[in-house]
Parts: C-alpha cells; sequence; structure tokens
C-alpha cells in the first residue's frame, strides 16, 4: 500500500473499498490499544454517511471484536443530522446498527449528539459534555473518522457557512437548505487538537474532489475539509482512499 507524507497528512491508497475500510478498522484497533495503554480509555469520534460503514461492520466482528477492549471505549460523533433517533439518516442509528449494537461498549460511553430537538441546544450541550470529558483540552480525540463530500466538506462543515469560521465553539449547528434539517457538527477548533484523524474517501465520485482537497490552493472556505489540519497541535492526519479516489492524484 504506498503512501506518501505531505504537509497535510499522509495519504495511503488501498486496492479497493474492502481493503481501504480493513485499514481504518486496523487504525480503530491501533489507537484502541495505543490509547488505552497510554490513559485508560479511548475516545472516538465516528463519521456518518455511507463509506464508513463497512469498517464498522469489520470492527464489530472477528478478529477485531475480540481485540478491542469495548470497556474502554468512549463512542462520539463528528455530526448529526438533526432527526429522530430511529430515521434512517441518523448517523448515530447507522453505527449502532453497524457496530454499537454488536459490542459491549458500556452505555454509559455512547454519546450520540441528540438534536432531534433544538439544534443550537444540542450543540451547547454536546460542548460542555466534550469540555467536561476533555477537561477543557488541550488534546481531544484519540481518533475521529471523517468523511468527504464531493463538495469538499466534512462532518457538517459546508462550504460557504459561518461555522468554518468558528475559532472558539466546539461544536455549532447549522441548517441544511438542501436537506431542509438542521445539523450539528464539531468544529475544527475540536477536531485539530484530535491525537490522530483519518479521512476516509471511496470511489470514483471522490476523484476529483479529492485532488482538489489536497492539492488547489482555494482556502477552506470552498473546500471545508483543508480546515483540518491536527499537526499544529501535533496530531497525525491520514488519507485513507482507495485507487478510484486517488486516480487523479500525481503517482
Ligand atoms: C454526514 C457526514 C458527512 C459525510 C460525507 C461523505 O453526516 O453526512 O458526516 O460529512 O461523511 O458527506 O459521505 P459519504 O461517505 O456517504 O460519501
Amino acid at each position: 500500500m504506498p503512501s506518501r507524507k505531505r504537509t497535510d497528512g499522509v495519504i495511503c491508497v488501498h486496492a479497493d473499498y474492502e481493503a481501504l475500510s480493513r485499514a481504518a478498522a486496523e487504525l480503530f484497533l491501533r489507537q484502541a490499544k495505543e490509547a488505552t495503554e497510554d490513559h485508560g480509555r479511548f475516545s472516538v469520534a465516528l463519521s456518518g454517511g455511507s463509506t464508513p460503514q463497512r469498517a464498522y461492520e469489520l470492527l464489530a466482528g472477528p478478529p477485531f471484536n475480540t481485540q478491542v477492549d469495548w470497556g474502554r471505549v468512549h463512542v462520539f460523533w463528528s455530526d448529526e443530522r438533526c432527526v429522530p433517533p430511529n430515521d434512517p439518516r441518523s448517523n448515530a442509528r447507522m453505527a449502532r446498527e453497524k457496530l454499537l449494537d454488536h459490542v459491549p461498549v458500556p452505555p454509559g460511553h455512547v454519546h450520540p449528539i441528540a438534536c432531534a430537538g433544538s439544534a443550537e441546544n444540542a450543540a451547547r450541550s454536546y460542548e460542555s459534555l466534550l469540555r467536561s470529558f476533555f477537561d477543557g483540552g488541550p488534546k481531544s480525540f484519540d481518533l475521529v473518522f471523517l468523511g468527504l463530500g464531493t463538495d469538499g466538506h466534512t462532518a457538517s462543515l459546508f462550504p460557504g457557512t459561518p461555522a468554518l469560521l468558528e475559532k472558539d465553539r466546539w461544536v455549532t449547528e447549522i441548517y441544511s437548505e438542501k436537506e431542509a434539517i438542521h445539523r450539528v457538527t464539531l468544529t475544527a477548533p475540536i477536531l485539530n487538537q484530535a491525537l490522530v484523524l483519518a479521512f476516509i474517501a471511496s470511489g470514483a465520485s471522490k476523484a476529483v474532489v479529492l485532488r482538489e482537497v489536497l492539492t488547489q490552493r482555494p482556502g477552506p472556505e470552498r473546500f471545508p475539509a483543508r480546515l483540518i489540519k491536527p499537526d499544529c497541535y501535533g496530531g497525525k492526519l491520514y488519507w485513507l482512499v482507495d485507487k478510484n479516489s486517488a486516480s487523479l492524484l500525481e503517482t
């Protein structure tokens, strides 16, 4: 699996979606072991969307499910759509179906963003939960999985939205006109304090945006994913991609 170190992270190109998903599961396992040995717990923020689903399924079964100390795992989300918990659009529902209903993470360690009511209240209470969990920083999650939208968004940080300018709040709310729903999202300040962030992008539909995010100059207002720079805090950034999504990157 060729990889290249760049100022904006290590790009790991895998043969296909299955190999990419397995690599994401292996990263989760590695980080879980390291974090638990280092500070007795493993905090992870899960991404929504379709790409991470296979990685979550792999983690729910052998050999991964027997190697993770699930009792030490604390699960958060990078963002959530403000829909009822059983709505098929819910990121928490997807993670429960693919992973959390199949592994023994203590219920008190699973922190969904409950925002079917007021998105602003949900954002503020999620932020206070995070600030007390991380004791105000400077470090945040041991691992964050992030997807990449074809418009360059990540989490619910969409191009041209005020959330991109957020320098203080760790969690904020946005209204998605296209979906006619509110969303709640982590912001760059807390994401960039993670120890490890891993984008996962698969398929030919992500080839153009991946090349633009990794090589084009336009700033984060056009490609919010460019906001993600954990190395400023000593964090590591990985781009877990496959041959199809990496097809436009120079070799
Ligand atoms: C969401 C995700 C979002 C997603 C990207 C990529 O709640 O929708 O957080 O940022 O990761 O849109 O989605 P796919 O993996 O489905 O392409």
